[in-house]
């Protein structure tokens, strides 16, 4: 196992945010203060990550399958901690400081790297795992290439298949923050081709209950998509102007009260999974 302690970049601690001087690549590159490497600013959106982004644990479970029987465990962008398998033992990567403070304590260690530049030897871990993150990686191929070098067995990656996600029925109220999303995720095609052939895909079961609060969590709680802190949690909708948000909620809030929500979707409200974009995509 990879001895973090030993390695040449920072553990998350606030004591250790002061601007040191990184001279991997990708690190120089990171334009945040908090040091978030995608396209949005963790440091600004991400306070509330953790309140609204409890890991759910059916999706939890499915994760876990994949990983097989790995005892140790690399999470690429972490964040506050989800879905890391609490029975391994887990070393984070997370480039941004504001979620590695959102980590429950006796979480695992978590290392301000990026996925691009993982500063681990070949084959340091039994498997490798990115939750939702690969959308914002400045280099989809550098960070995948990466997980692989550095697993010994599985890559599990998840994620939303952009072409599914189009058919949510919010797109019918509010298209734009799908369509941001649809240009972030890459093709599944695209990662499967990157993974290589030992590559499967898993659909994912999105739980009426959902605890994970991503977009399509919301299927048939549709009030929920009312609460500012529901909507600073999908990174898409901070990228969407507040104008067209504004928008939506006086449309969708009258549906809601008119009853126009429930006429076409209200089946939605006891329909105990939805099938929607989200993957899991495995190489084992
Ligand atoms: C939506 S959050 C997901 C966090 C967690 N994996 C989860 O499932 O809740 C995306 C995370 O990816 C991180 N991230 C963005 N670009 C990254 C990069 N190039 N390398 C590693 N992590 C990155 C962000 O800082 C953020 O914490």
């Amino acid at each position: 196992m990879f001895d973090s302690t030993k390695s040449s970049t920072r553990r998350g601690s606030s004591e250790q945010e002061e601007s040191d001087t990184y001279d991997e690549p990708f690190m120089n590159a990171r334009p945040h203060i908090d040091g978030s490497a995608g396209d949005v600013d963790y440091g600004v959106i991400g306070t509330g990550y953790a309140v609204y982004r409890q890991p759910d644990p059916r999706i939890a479970a499915q994760i876990a399958r994949a990983l097989g029987d790995a005892g140790t465990v690399l999470n690429v962008g972490a964040g506050s901690g989800n879905y890391e398998p609490a029975d391994r033992e887990v070393i984070a990567v997370e480039p941004s400081a504001t979620m590695r403070a959102q980590r429950p304590p006796g979480s695992p260690p978590a290392i301000d790297a990026v996925a691009e530049h993982l500063p681990f030897p070949d084959g340091a871990f039994d498997a490798v795992m990115a939750s939702s993150t690969v959308h914002q990686w400045a280099d989809l191929a550098k960070g995948i290439a990466e997980m692989k070098r550095v697993s010994r067995g599985p890559v599990v990656v998840t994620v939303s298949d952009p072409v599914r996600l189009r058919e949510f029925w919010l797109a019918d109220y509010f298209p734009e923050p799908l369509d941001v999303e649809s240009t972030r995720f890459p093709p599944i095609e695209w990662l499967v081709e990157l993974l290589g052939p030992e590559t499967r895909v898993e659909p994912i079961p999105i739980p009426l209950d959902c605890t994970d609060g991503f977009c399509e969590a919301y299927y048939g709680r549709p009030e929920r998509f009312l609460e500012p802190g529901v909507q600073g949690a999908m990174s898409s909708w901070t990228l969407v102007d507040p104008p067209l948000v504004r928008r939506f909620e006086t449309r969708l809030s009258a549906d809601l009260a008119s009853g126009a929500w429930d006429a076409r979707y209200g089946y939605l409200r006891a329909q105990p999974e939805y099938d929607g974009s989200l993957r899991l995509v495995i190489r084992s």
